[in-house]
This record gives structure tokens, sequence and C-alpha cells, in this order.
């Protein structure tokens, strides 16, 4: 049964890439990840393989999440989601940090690696490190019997299929829909009420659809990639659960277009990266619904009253947001711990378009490798 996801057939199947494949695989992808992981009846998650008692996982008191490049990304949304449906402290360490650290650590800490190939050199060595302290190590893990799948002490695959592209896409979403499974479970084995519970539950099953939703803002992005597929910069701009959006939304960019793009928190744009905004330079704001909204929108201004131009996501008719944007991108409404899962589909393809107009190689960039198994 675990080796079927990789065992299906990885033909382009009539898309013109397989970063634009598995961008659209993400609605069964996200699906896979889900299956048989939701509880209903106990309103949680159940995992097969953590090989933690439940009473070892109701003592955790930390958590440590490491991984590199996007995983990393999935890894800083994971801090959000524990902290915020679990109330577990989180610390995110680049595994290539981690590995050469020497950070002092509660006995009760368990080390999740996340990794999409499991063969990340700086992920191993950090999650060997971390077990040779006497830590339980997990990896959250897409390659079936890969080097980090077989090393940690248990573990998540992610179960998207093989991501050929060299920019991972499928494979991040899937990692952020098992945290937000893995949040859930800790959650109930603490404060987390059953309806919280359900409400958690009943989120994460409407994700399929609505990522498939979401896939219908293509063409639009299309026509906007159009307009900026000759800009130098791009500033990637979103608040809380939408920051590590905004951080993998450039890295993306980066990555398959070579243009140059930072992500940041959006307030935090005042303290440095405001500088670069001039009529040449978009931000891409991410700004749906949520506690943030009123924030993000003060931050956009700040942006527009610059010159700057602005392409924001929102998650409802916004006329605010229209009056003030150059380009909207409508994506469906999700609660927020689940938006950058469903925010991440414009940001995939708008890199997606720009790097072809641009002539580059989408899924083999220059430079980039899909497992770095080198330090
Ligand atoms: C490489 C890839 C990235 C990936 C990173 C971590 O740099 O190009 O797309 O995010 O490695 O890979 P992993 O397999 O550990 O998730």
């Amino acid at each position: 049964k675990e080796l079927t996801a990789d065992a299906v057939d990885v033909t382009l199947e009539g898309y013109a890439h397989y970063m634009l494949k598995e961008i659209y695989e993400q609605p069964h992808s996200i699906t896979n990840a889900l299956r048989g992981r939701l509880d209903k009846d106990n309103a949680t998650a159940k995992f097969g393989g953590l090989n933690l008692t439940t009473q070892q996982l109701r003592s955790v008191e930390r958590i440590v999440l490491t991984g590199c490049g996007t995983s990393w990304h999935s890894a800083l949304v994971g801090e959000y989601l524990f902290e915020e449906l679990a109330r577990i402290p989180v610390e995110v360490e680049y595994a290539s940090e981690l590995r050469y650290r020497n950070p002092p650590t509660d006995r009760d800490t368990v080390i999740f690696g996340i990794t999409q190939s499991g063969e990340t050199a700086d992920t191993l060595a950090a999650l060997r490190e971390m077990k040779r302290k006497g830590h339980h190590t997990l990896a959250i893990c897409n390659v079936i019997g890969s080097s980090i799948a077989q090393e940690a002490d248990g573990g998540i695959y992610l179960h998207a299929g093989p991501e050929i592209g060299v920019a991972s896409t499928k494979a991040f979403t899937s990692q952020l829909t098992v945290l937000s499974m893995l949040a859930l479970y800790f959650g109930r084995l603490r404060h987390l009420s059953y309806e919280a519970g359900q409400r958690i539950i009943a989120q994460l099953e409407m994700l399929p659809e609505v990522i498939q939703k979401t896939l219908e803002c293509h063409e639009h992005v299309k026509h906007i990639a159009a307009r900026y597929a000759d800009a130098t910069n791009f500033l990637y701009l979103g608040r809380k659960y939408n920051f590590p959006t905004a951080l993998e939304g450039a890295l993306k960019l980066k990555e398959i277009s070579y243009i140059h793009a930072e992500g940041y928190p959006a307030a935090e744009m005042k303290h440095g990266p405001i500088a670069l905004v001039d009529e040449h330079t978009p931000s891409v704001f991410i700004v749906p619904n949520g506690t943030v909204y009123d924030k993000v929108l003060s931050n956009l201004q700040e942006v527009k009253a610059r010159g700057g131009p602005v392409i924001a996501i929102v998650d409802h008719e916004d006329p605010q947001v229209a009056n003030l944007a150059d380009e909207v991108i409508m994506i469906p409404q999700i609660e927020d711990f689940l938006q950058p899962i469903v925010a991440s589909i414009p940001l995939q393809l708008l890199s997606y378009e720009i790097a072809l107009l641009r002539g580059c190689d989408v899924d083999m960039p220059r430079n980039l490798a899909k497992s770095v198994t080198v330090e």
C-alpha cells in the first residue's frame, strides 16, 4: 500500500512541464495526504508511524521543525500551526545551521525533519545529530524508503507521488496538509475541544475541492504574468500564516525565472525593503480576510503611496483592495491556518508563467538540483 504513491507513472500526460502537471495534481495529492488520517469520531487525526505512545506524545513539551528550502518554509507554517492549535512551543531551524549548532534542548523535545526527497544531506545530518542527543526524530517525507525515512525513529509519508520539477509545488502543499493534521492531533491531546477539532476536520476535508477551484485563476494569472515578466525585482508580502507563503512565493520566482525576489512579513517592509519600491518593482500582497487583514491593507497602501505596482491575492470581493491594487487575484475562502495552501497556488502559477515568458527551463532551472545530497 505504501508503494502506490511512487508507482504512478511519471509521464507528462499532456502537460507542457512537470511543474505544471504537479501544480494541477494538488487536489489529488492533498486527498492522498488526508486519506485515512482524519478521525471524525474523535475529532482528531491519526498517524500510524510516529512510534511513540499516546502518553509519550502527550508529554512533548517542545517541537523542533527543520528542513531546507521549500521544506523550511513548511516548517515556518508549522510553527504557527502548532503554537495556535496545539499551544506547543516550536523552534524552526535551517537544517544546515542546526547540524553545527549546539542548542540546549529539553528532554521532552521531538524533532521533525521535513523533506520531500528524504535525501537532503543537511536535513539528514541535523536529524542524526538530534538523534545522537537522545531525541525522538520524526520525518515528514515524500519519498518512500529514502535515507531520512529509514533513519528517523518514525514519521509520516506525504503520498504526493513523484515530484519531478525541481521547484517544489505539490510536496509543499502536502507538507502543510500533514502539519495541519499533526497540529490538530497534538491540540486534541491537550486543550483543543471536540467542536474545535470537528471544525478543523471540516476545513481540511474541503481542501481538495477548494484547490480545484483555486486553479481556475490560471488564465487570469497568465495575463498578469505577461505584464510583469520583465521586472528585475519582486517583493512578496504577507503576515502571520501568510508570511511563510510570501517567502515561498518569492523562492518559486527566484528558482525558475531568475528574478530577484524577496519575501517579508508585510510590516517588516518599512525597515528596509520599502527602499526597493518604485514603479518597476511589483509587490505581491497576500491579503485574505483574517485577523491581520487591516494591517496588511495599510502595508499595501504604503507601497502604493510610493508608486509600486501591487498584485493582491484576496479571498472575497474586496473594493478596498481593488481600488488600490493594480491586479487582483481571487482565491476561495478558507480558515487562516489553511490559507498558505490555497494562496500558494496562484504564486506557483505566477512563477511558472513568468519563467515561460522569459524562456527559462522550468523543470530544470540552472544551478539547482532536485535533491541536494552534498553539504
Ligand atoms: C533543493 C530543491 C528544493 C527543496 C530543497 C529541500 O534545494 O531544489 O526545491 O525545497 O532542496 O529538499 P527536500 O527534498 O529536503 O525537501
